[in-house]
């Protein structure tokens, strides 16, 4: 069942052009350019009150931006009330009518516009989101998860162009919301309506979108897709904000092909020049990056075993935590403290203890460099406030 046309295919379906939104002296979304493909999920992801919500309800028309235009597909729609738009939004409170059935809740927006025969229409929704079954029953005797499903049909059966979902899984334990991401990318997939999602949850937003927008402090940091933003963070907010990174402070010491030599304490590392996103002139300070996934932890004692031409460092384990797959280390480096390495649980070491003395070791390819006149730690404590 495909409800757009195809008219944009090749446009954005939503296009933010110099978007602002300012109360006062402050300014909640700085100037924003922004497409969104037609039939894309997008999530706009970010800590609280980053403003993620103010570019959602712009898009809606619930909230007058202060600049700048909104487009869905060809029109124009900065100067249309809401109800005039083509878009739908999903609240976290998703406030089904307590009285109406499912079916009813359903059927609301087809009655509204006058619509008589609306069975086959509601019958197909409650399909689409699997709750054929329910459908005589009122929202307080469904789950969580089902009220939400009612809440997107609800929306979904006005044909909207784009929808707006707004931390829509935000109400649910986390295993419902592990399924219900699952169910919303199943059911986005099969209309192929254009769904901007907003959520502060980076796995949420990685499991379920196209192409991601990382917000901070009222502006896009970067956008793409998941793996890109993990792989080739240009920020350190975003690599931080997006999984686990290790940083080491380097100074650029010369060229070797494609590949950039870095000093690093006593020793050296090797950047692909293609994955540095700072200026890389020799003498030029670089913060090295890596995953702590891509890092193999070898006992000092067979460090002679190690393959050349890999990055290497030395440290000491300070910490480890065994979680089943992976054991998680923290080592202790003179170039790094805190260094983070997820080691698989194939054939464990047994002498890969606290105060072992330890190599580690990683193919240079995995290896990011940032610019270094940025804070280190941006995007780290807000991943801890949110944890607690
Ligand atoms: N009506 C308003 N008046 C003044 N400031 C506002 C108003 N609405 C939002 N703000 C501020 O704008 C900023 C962005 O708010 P927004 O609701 O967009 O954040 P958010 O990213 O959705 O956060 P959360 O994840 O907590 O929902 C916040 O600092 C907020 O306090
Ligand atoms: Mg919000």
């Amino acid at each position: 069942m495909k409800t757009t046309d195809d008219t944009t295919a090749h446009g954005g379906d939503v296009r933010l052009t110099g978007i602002s939104k300012t109360y006062g002296a402050f300014t909640a979304v700085h100037p924003l350019d922004l497409t969104v493909p037609q039939g894309s999920f997008f999530a706009l992801l970010g800590a609280s009150g980053c403003g993620k919500t103010t570019t959602l309800r712009m898009i809606a028309g619930l909230e007058e931006p202060s600049a700048g235009t909104v487009h869905l597909g060809d029109q124009d729609v900065t100067a249309l009330p809401p109800y005039k738009r083509p878009v739908n939004t999903v609240f976290q409170s998703y406030a089904l009518f307590p009285h109406l059935d499912i079916f009813e809740n359903v059927a609301f927006g087809l009655r509204r516009r006058g619509i008589k025969s609306v069975k086959k229409q509601v019958e197909e929704m409650l399909e689409l989101v699997q709750l054929g079954e329910q459908a005589r029953k009122k929202p307080h005797q469904l789950s969580g998860g089902q009220q939400q499903r009612v809440a997107v049909a609800r929306a979904l059966i006005n044909h909207p162009r784009v929808l707006l979902l707004d931390e829509p899984l935000g109400a649910l334990d986390l295993k419902l919301r592990r399924q219900m991401q699952l169910e919303l990318k199943r059911i986005q997939t099969e209309v192929g309506i254009t769904f901007v999602h907003v959520t502060h949850d980076q796995e949420e937003a990685m499991t379920m979108a196209d192409t991601v927008a990382v917000m901070n402090a009222g502006r896009v940091e970067q956008l793409g897709p998941p793996t890109e933003l993990y792989e080739n963070p240009r920020t350190t907010f975003v690599a931080n904000f997006l999984g686990t990174s290790n940083f080491i402070e380097a100074e650029v010491d010369s060229r070797s092909g494609e590949d950039i030599v870095l000093k690093a304490g006593g020793g050296k590392l090797v950047l692909p020049r293609a994955r540095s996103s700072a200026a890389t002139t020799a003498g030029g300070k670089v913060l090295v990056g890596v995953r702590p996934e891509k890092i193999s932890l070898t006992h000092a004692d067979d460090a002679g075993e190690i393959p050349e031409g890999r990055n290497r460092i030395t440290g000491r384990i300070a910490d480890s935590s065994f979680i089943g797959v992976s054991t998680q280390f923290v080592v202790d480096s003179p170039v790094c403290t805190d260094f983070e390495v997820y080691v698989q649980n194939i054939d464990r070491d047994a002498r890969l203890v606290p105060g072992a003395e330890v190599v580690l070791h990683w193919n240079p390819a995995h290896t990011f460099g940032l610019d270094a006149a940025q804070d280190i730690d941006a995007g780290v404590e807000t991943v801890e406030e949110e944890v607690a």
